[in-house]
Parts: structure tokens; C-alpha cells; sequence
């Protein structure tokens, strides 16, 4: 399954994309919302890839490697995952992005998560879908409200305070 859009391709992520997963968590700059512990080896990320290969069999969802058009090249993921650990009180489905930090600032995050919730709402027949960004992460929050997406509260992680965002399938 890949998703198509002008300037990229959402592909499933594989076993390959270790080093590229390494290069994208092993930067802390990427990982400063995201609680600050970026991964130190690349088993850590071999790990990761392992969990979301779990994912696509146990949930038939799970995030999607962004690969550049033009190029071919690998620049992070986005897509919707099946999400069980954030909210205590209830699973849902979350849409999301992480991009190599020299590709920041395109429009790529954008243009992979407008995607990902046509996708979701389109073709998975989803009645919603929600994510979650740290109140200070000024571009998350920027790009969330821009694709569309309605902040309708905040939630308490790990001591950091979260805006909550939904959006509703304006087709059901
Ligand atoms: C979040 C992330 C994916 C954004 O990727 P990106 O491709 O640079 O995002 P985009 O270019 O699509 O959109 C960024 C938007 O924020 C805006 N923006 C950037 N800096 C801003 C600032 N300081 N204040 C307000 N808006 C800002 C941009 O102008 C752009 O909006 P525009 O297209 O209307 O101009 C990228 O920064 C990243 O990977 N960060 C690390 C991982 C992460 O934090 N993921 C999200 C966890 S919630």
C-alpha cells in the first residue's frame, strides 16, 4: 500500500530503513518534543522498525516511510498508527510525522499528514482521527490547525502538558 502525493510516496516501512531510522532518532534536536531521549545504537532503532512491522500485522495501520519523489530519498515518516499508550483512558488513531532535520521546513510534514487523513477517512472508512502535539511545539501546533484539525483540549504526559487534537470524518 502507498500513498501518492505531488512530492511524495508513503511506503511501508522495512527492515532497510534502520540506518535511516538511526540518522532521523539519534538527533536530538528531532526528538526535543518528543521527551528528549534520542537513541543511542542502531538495535534501538532496529527496534522500533521491529514494533511497527508488529503493528501493521496486529492493527492493519501503523506509520509510513516518506520517500522524496525526485529523489529517493528517505526523510522520515508520517501516516496513522494505531495509538494504545498516550491516553490511559482510551486507544484511537493518531496521525503524526518526524522528518530528518535538513528537511524541515518544505511543506513536506504537511503535505504526508493532509495525506494520511484522506487515506484514514477515504479508504480505512475512520469515523476520527486525533493527535497530539506539546503545547510549546509551535510548528506541530501550527501544522495541526493547518490540515484541519480541531483542538479540543489538553492531557498530562510524563509531567509535559499535551494540546489534543481531533478531526471527524466529514464523509460519515
Ligand atoms: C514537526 C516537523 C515534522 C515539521 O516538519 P516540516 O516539514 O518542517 O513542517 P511543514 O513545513 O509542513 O510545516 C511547518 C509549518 O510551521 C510553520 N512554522 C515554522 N516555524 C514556525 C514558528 N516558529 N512559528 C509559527 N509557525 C512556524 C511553517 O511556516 C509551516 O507553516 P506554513 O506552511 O503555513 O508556512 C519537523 O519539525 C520534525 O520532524 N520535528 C521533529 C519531530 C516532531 O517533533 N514531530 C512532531 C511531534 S508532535
Amino acid at each position: 500500500m502507498n500513498i501518492k502525493t505531488k512530492r511524495l510516496i508513503l511506503r511501508p516501512i522495512t527492515e532497510a530503513d534502520a540506518k535511516d531510522f538511526f540518522e532521523l532518532d539519534s538527533n536530538p534536536n528531532v526528538h526535543k518534543y518528543l521527551g528528549n531521549n534520542p537513541v543511542s545504537s542502531i538495535e534501538q532503532s532496529k527496534a522500533m522498525i521491529k514494533g511497527i512491522l508488529e503493528q501493521y500485522k496486529t492493527n492493519n495501520i501503523g506509520r509510513l516511510a516518506i520517500i522524496l519523489k525526485n529523489t529517493n530519498e528517505f526523510i522520515g515518516w508520517s501516516g496513522l498508527k494505531y495509538e494504545q499508550n498516550l491516553r490511559k483512558e482510551f486507544n484511537y488513531y493518531d496521525v503524526g510525522y518526524r522528518l530528518k532535520e535538513q528537511y524541515w521546513g518544505n511543506g513536506y510534514a504537511t503535505e504526508a499528514a493532509l495525506a494520511s487523513l484522506d487515506y484514514g477517512f477515504k479508504d480505512l472508512k475512520l469515523k476520527e482521527i486525533c493527535a497530539a502535539a506539546e503545547l510549546d511545539h509551535i510548528v506541530s501546533n501550527t501544522i495541526l490547525k493547518k490540515i484541519g484539525m480541531l483542538h479540543t483540549g489538553t492531557f498530562t504526559y510524563n509531567d509535559a502538558l499535551i494540546n489534543w487534537y481531533t478531526i471527524k470524518n466529514p464523509e460519515l
